[in-house]
């Protein structure tokens, strides 16, 4: 593969906990992971993006990170983590990994040490007082007092410190993390809250400083060659997000304008329209994402009467009819790879898993849903584990039972609903027209004529989105409510049946046009 092979990636990603368990406990982990690399060569994925894998106490998901150079002993271990990078890079798969420098972990060495002696505070922002009444992004105060009497700063969980990067043992804490990990074979790393690292009086949104962080980061990138870095920046000025993609500081960064978006054609135009213009004039491609493990599974927010997502407002258990908003998600699936750049599928948006809203409080983990008194049900609906086979739960999602002892292995972490055996990656593989075998038609054809150039629009109706790409290739979704005529040509690939001859309400096609060989 080229160095610039993220230009035009599908990149597909991996919550480790709920992906496959391959020792019974309950919990996804390396094993299971590994266990799995064929189906996700199957697929059709370039690259794989884990969340952290790093040892953690788990008040975050694994986001409050003890220890940056270490495997958590619930996934694995250091060296099967090597075995995973190497075998991955067999089946032509690249890895990328999480890399969290806003925040930390109460139990990493370096807190532990700021506890017990207040000269070793300076790498986080401790203070007499708080200096502010800033409040966590997960809600509650954004200050916690130590034993001493003295506060520090979160802006997630108290259990998640927040670094202080005015000090220069941060900078070189972090350059030397990615260091550890481009050397064990890592192809790139997607950057957590990555415009919040500094603060003052103002606020902590995209502050200066955090652009020469990642000037440097973007050197010791390029020293290696063919890495990536992909930052998570939520920033509503298109103008400030693209800064973060100048060609001198990261290759990519997420797109949640249209993660967000609604099921509307003029609000997609727009968001098109705006990520286009965002990233042309500076070079950078865009990213197009529907899903990930923060935010409200599509097949369920798409069938919703309010299909735009907001972390706000969850819209949790708000009435959805999920068939159309299955029939939606495929359409979104086909027009998301079919759009110029790097294109990302959350595990499970490939089986149409839809959000699981009637999780029992007591098993909810997510520091959201505690935080927020429970008024904010958190994120763990997305991140239940996902069903590969047979008639009911675990769906294997552990190993297959060999012995006794190992029938009896732990439920999954979190309990996945009867109704996802129709949902499983077996009883979709064998079905020609399901969620699995779109996704893989499509990145299978994307991989030749579609990921990574530029978009010509076609002329339509204002609730039909359509246009060509270099390829010739033209992709038509239609968000109207009555069937809409397709280009001239032959149809390659359709989210669902045409009605003679024509596109279907919520469908998309791909067409090739007359002639054309591919
Ligand atoms: C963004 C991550 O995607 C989310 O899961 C996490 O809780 C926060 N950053 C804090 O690390
Ligand atoms: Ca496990």
């Amino acid at each position: 593969m080229s160095q610039t092979w993220w230009r035009g990636a599908a990149i597909y990603q991996v919550y480790l906990r709920s992906f496959a368990d391959g020792n019974g406990d309950g919990i996804g982990d390396l094993a299971g992971l590994r266990s799995r690399l064929t189906y996700l060569k199957d697929l059709g994925v370039d690259a794989i993006w884990l969340n952290p894998w790093y040892p953690s106490p788990m008040a975050d998901g694994g986001y409050d990170v003890a220890d940056y150079r270490d495997i958590e002993p619930v996934f694995g271990t250091l060296e099967e983590a090597e075995a995973f990078i190497a075998e991955a890079h067999e089946l032509d798969i690249k890895v990328i990994i999480d890399v969290v420098p806003n925040h930390s972990s109460t139990e990493s060495a370096w807190f532990k040490e700021a506890l017990a002696d207040r000269r070793a505070r300076d790498r986080f922002w401790f203070r007499d007082e708080p200096d502010n009444d800033w409040r966590s992004i997960f809600g509650g105060p954004a200050w916690t007092q130590v034993a001493d009497g003295q506060w520090y700063l979160h802006l997630f969980a108290p259990e998640q410190p927040d670094f202080n990067w005015d000090n220069p043992d941060v900078h070189r804490e972090f350059e030397d993390v990615l260091r550890f990990w481009f050397d064990r074979g890592v192809d790139g790393f997607r950057i957590d809250s990555a415009a919040l690292l500094f603060k003052s009086a103002d606020g902590y949104e995209d502050l200066d400083g955090v652009h020469d962080v990642y000037r440097r980061w973007r050197e010791v990138a390029d020293e290696y060659g063919g890495r990536v870095l992909i930052g998570e920046v939520w920033l509503p000025d298109q103008e400030r997000f693209a800064r973060y993609l100048r060609p001198d500081e990261l290759h990519t960064a997420f797109n949640f304008d249209f993660l967000s978006c609604p099921w509307e054609p003029a609000a997609l135009r727009r968001v098109i329209d705006l990520t286009l213009a965002t990233h042309t004039p500076i070079g950078a491609p865009p990213t197009w994402v529907l899903s990930n493990h923060d935010v409200t599974r599509p097949v369920t927010r798409y069938g919703r009467a309010d299909t735009a997502f907001e972390h706000g407002g969850r819209l949790h258990g708000a009435p959805s009819d999920l068939e159309l908003g299955y029939r939606r998600a495929r359409a979104a699936a086909l027009l998301a790879m079919a759009l110029p750049g790097s294109v990302y599928v959350y595990q499970g948006e490939e089986l149409g898993l839809p959000e699981v809203e009637d999780l029992p409080d007591e098993v909810r983990q997510d520091p959201m849903y505690a935080r927020s008194g429970g008024t904010n049900p958190g994120r763990d609906g997305c991140r239940v584990p996902l069903p590969w086979s047979g008639d009911g739960p675990p769906f294997g999602f552990g190993p297959v039972p060999r012995t006794d002892a190992e029938a009896g292995a732990a439920a999954p972490w979190l309990p996945q609903p009867e109704s996802w055996r129709k949902l499983t990656a077996e009883a979709q593989a064998g079905d020609l027209g399901s969620m699995l075998n779109l996704y893989r038609s499509g990145l299978a054809l994307r991989r030749d004529l579609l990921g990574d150039g530029t978009l010509t629009w076609l002329p339509s109706a204002a609730d039909v989105l359509a246009f060509t790409r270099d390829s010739g290739l033209a992709c038509v979704t239609n968000l109207g409510r009555t069937p809409a005529p397709l280009p001239p040509g032959r149809v390659v690939l359709s989210s669902g049946p045409l009605d003679e001859g024509e596109l279907p309400p919520d469908t998309t096609a791909w067409v090739l046009p007359p002639g054309s060989e591919a």
